[in-house]
């Protein structure tokens, strides 16, 4: 078992880590006073969390009105409600685009509705990493109501355009979801100007939260039917669910640790800055990228990423190998495989997956080297193996 000092953990795009001091703090405070909220308590004598991360959230992605940030569990839990709430109000054969850029859960919710007859969907392709404006709009047909897209790939740190994309389905009147898991917190985002309709994101990852956080953005709410009922604190006479903001998708209890420890997490964010957070990222990608390239065996997928995302395969060992190795004789933490995206596979490595190094705001340059170096020696090693045999 290695030691927490001795990690160097490159695995942030999967959630991050370490958090900040004030997210820990946030999390273990909010639970040392009984919860505090309106609708569903007398006492007033603590933080309203949820409200204050409504407010955070809001404020670091200029989303308006706070009340259309909406919380759930997580990025995935927020894609399965706005997707499936979208379809509870179409009819049969709907087109639906999506891409191959995307993750798992944006793909499965929308496969299951092909696989029950519900959809009909096309996956556009990208290149370079790119799923291009001219692209989306030679897809769109007559019948395409909605599309599903990731804002940054998991697996090539790529961003994608949505600005234009959004201003080319606004035209056709098609709804665009997008998924924001990779870019929140991580490079600016502004709700006001880009015209989305629904964005997507997690606490987890470039926000500094905790697991069990997430929601989105929804501009206008009227085309996403509610898929789940129960008690909001407001309107309790009415045996059905309440159509306002936030109360149309948000029941029960909410994780208000959770929520606290977000907010801590959006807080930190802000004072820090999004500029200064992207460009350390860049710098230090840049670094690692520069690194592996002097060595001929490795193959990496996205040499000019936009986000702290490096995917590679080394020629002679397997990911699995090169992880197991990392892991346990450098102590880097990286992650192999498919990366919950396939279909980004198919293209780039012949579906084999990749390893991936992913940083976070806490990545030191220190790491970054002796990251460089361990992945170097492992590529050194396979190559001297595979030209002695
Ligand atoms: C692009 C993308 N979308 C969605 C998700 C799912 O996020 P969550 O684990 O918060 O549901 C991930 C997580 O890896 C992701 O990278």
């Amino acid at each position: 078992m290695i030691k927490n000092q001795t990690i160097i953990y490159l695995n942030n795009a999967a959630t991050t880590w370490p958090k900040p001091p004030e997210v820990l703090k946030a999390a273990r405070q909010s639970l040392d006073l009984p919860i505090f909220g309106s609708g569903r308590t007398t006492g007033s004598q603590g933080e309203d969390y949820i409200t204050l991360a409504r407010e955070a959230v809001a404020g670091l992605l200029a989303a308006d009105p706070p009340e259309h940030v909406i919380f759930t569990q997580n990025a995935t839990d927020s894609l399965n409600l706005l997707i499936q709430g979208f379809f509870a109000g179409c009819e049969t054969g709907c087109h639906v685009l999506t891409t191959a850029l995307d993750h798992n859960s944006v793909l499965r919710p929308l496969y299951e509705l092909e696989r029950q007859g519900r959809i009909r969907l096309t996956v556009l392709p990208f290149e370079e990493g790119v799923v291009h404006p001219d692209t989306v709009e030679a897809a769109i047909t007559p019948d395409t109501r909605i599309m599903v897209m990731t804002h940054g790939s998991n697996v090539l740190g790529s961003v994608q355009d949505v600005s234009r994309i959004g201003e080319i389905l606004r035209d056709h009147g098609v709804y665009f979801m997008v998924d924001g898991a990779q870019t929140a917190g991580h490079i600016p985002v502004n709700l006001q100007a880009l015209p989305v309709d629904a964005y997507v994101f997690t606490g987890h990852k470039g926000l500094l939260g905790i697991p069990g956080t997430g929601g989105f953005y929804i501009r206008h709410p009227e085309p996403i039917a509610p898929t789940r009922y129960g008690g909001t604190g407001t309107d309790s006479f009415s045996l059905f669910q309440p159509l306002d903001m936030p109360e149309r998708f948000e029941v029960g209890t909410h994780n208000y640790p959770g929520l606290a420890a977000l907010a801590a997490g959006v807080n930190f964010i802000m004072s820090t800055g999004v500029p200064a957070i992207a460009e350390k990222a860049e710098r230090q990608t840049a670094f690692l990228i520069r690194e592996l390239e002097e060595e001929p065996n490795i193959t990496i997928h996205n040499e000019h990423p936009a986000l702290p995302i490096i995917s590679f395969n080394i020629q002679g060992i397997e990911n699995d190998d090169v992880g197991f190795i990392l892991a346990r004789a450098y102590g880097v933490i990286a992650r192999t495989g498919l990366h919950c995206a396939p279909l980004v596979h198919r293209v780039i490595d012949g579906g084999a997956g990749s390893v991936r190094l992913s940083l976070s705001w806490f990545t030191t340059d220190e790491e970054c080297r002796i990251a460089a170096r361990a992945v170097r020696e492992i590529a050194k090693n396979a190559y001297s193996q595979v030209s002695s045999s």
